[in-house]
């Protein structure tokens, strides 16, 4: 049925400030295309749940969530009450590493209306996904400290990759790269350097081409492929990266398409066993969290991957042009980081009266 069952986490900072925009959407898609929505919202996973419970999440988190259709998530983290790393190990990287959310999908797209800090590019000419892998690699749990307090203190953090989630995350970016017209995919590497790990990646790339004739394939190292971003983000159509070279890429990224505030992420587990997780690109945004400025398009943006995924490309669709006729329509409505004098709550309420009159 075209019912789904949605677990919204706000999170932190101005993670409770777009969610509520980004369902204010996903409703207005929903009344607008007939598609029935049974939220259910968690204070789980926040800074201010940690303070009460001391832990991030409850005992029956996953039986929880397990069977819910998506989890449509804001931004965790709040440094001056807990530890970033164990807010995130003891939430998001949580629910990607349970959910096997493998898949880290970040399209790169400079839009009508949004200004480029490249000199000369316009819409169109920024248009490409990093595809992050999102439960091993650089992010592991394996390592710890030795000879703690002593001239000889040693920190080991392994990076781990299996052959099974190698190949698993480029299969997906090769299948990804022959969906689209330039069929081009390029592999972010450090095999130069880093002597065990990215070598094996590299070796799985060119065994993966073998079956993708169709695609073209390129590699670059992370150092000079971060330069090619800046000076010919043109070029790029499917990145796919290791867990952290996927992070720093779907940083900049967006910020050479003007702004980190619109970058939407789905976490997808593609074979469908779990939940996949959709959230904006950004964080919680201390600095500017409670002041009502923050954008809201990442969350809006992950509100429509995620009626994609969900089986609702139309109404995916009809969110994402909402927000394209928004973004290059009247600046008054645009947040501070577009160059406008709007707010959080007037942006998302632009979008939902352009889906609401598209539809
Ligand atoms: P951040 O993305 O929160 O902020 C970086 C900069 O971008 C800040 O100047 C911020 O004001 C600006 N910014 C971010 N989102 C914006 C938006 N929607 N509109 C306008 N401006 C926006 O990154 P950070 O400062 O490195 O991290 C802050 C906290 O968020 C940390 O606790 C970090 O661990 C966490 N974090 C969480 C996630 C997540 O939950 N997925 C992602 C990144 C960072
Ligand atoms: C992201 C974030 C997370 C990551 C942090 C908060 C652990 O930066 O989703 O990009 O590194 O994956
Ligand atoms: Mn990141």
């Amino acid at each position: 049925s075209r019912r789904y069952r949605i677990a919204v986490i706000p999170g932190d900072g101005i993670g409770k400030e777009v969610v509520p925009e980004g369902v204010r959407v996903l409703r207005a898609a929903a009344d607008a295309f007939g598609i029935g929505l049974d939220l259910a919202e968690y204070d789980f996973a926040s800074a201010e749940y940690w303070q009460r419970h001391g832990t991030m999440l409850p005992d029956g988190w996953f039986e929880e969530l397990k069977d819910r259709d998506a989890l449509f998530l804001g931004a965790v983290g709040w440094p001056d009450t807990v530890p970033d790393h164990v807010s995130l190990w003891g939430s998001l990287l949580q629910f990607r590493r349970r959910f096997d959310q493998y898949a880290n999908v970040r399209p790169v797209r400079l839009m009508p209306g949004v200004t480029s800090p490249l000199a000369g590019r316009g819409p169109g000419d920024i248009d490409f996904y990093v595809v992050r892998e999102n439960t091993e690699g650089e992010y592991s749990a394996i390592g710890g400290r030795m000879f703690e307090g002593t001239e000889r203190e040693t920190v080991v953090q392994e990076t781990v990759m299996t052959r099974t989630g190698v190949d698993r995350i480029l299969r997906y970016a090769f299948e990804l790269a022959r969906r689209r017209e330039r069929a081009s995919l390029t592999s972010a590497t450090k095999s130069n350097g880093i002597s065990q790990t990215m070598p094996y990646w590299d070796e799985r790339v060119a065994a993966m081409a073998a079956e993708y004739p169709d695609v073209a394939v390129d590699q670059y190292h992370i150092d000079i492929l971060t330069a090619h971003f800046v000076l010919h983000p043109e070029r790029f159509d499917v990145v796919v990266a290791s867990n952290l070279f996927g992070d720093i890429l779907s940083d900049l990224g967006p910020a050479c398409a003007g702004t980190i505030g619109i970058a939407p992420s789905a976490n997808i587990d593609p074979e469908r066993r779990y939940p996949s997780l959709f959230e904006p690109v950004h964080g919680s945004a201390p600095d500017i969290a409670g002041k009502g400025i923050a954008n809201p398009v990442g969350q809006i943006w992950s509100a429509s991957m995620m009626l994609d995924h969900l089986g609702e490309p139309e109404a995916a669709a009809a969110v994402l042009r909402a927000v394209e006729e928004v973004l290059a329509g009247d600046r008054s409505a645009l947040t501070p980081d577009l160059g406008g004098e709007g707010t959080t709550a007037s942006l998302g309420a632009a979008v939902a009266a352009a889906v609401k009159g598209a539809a």
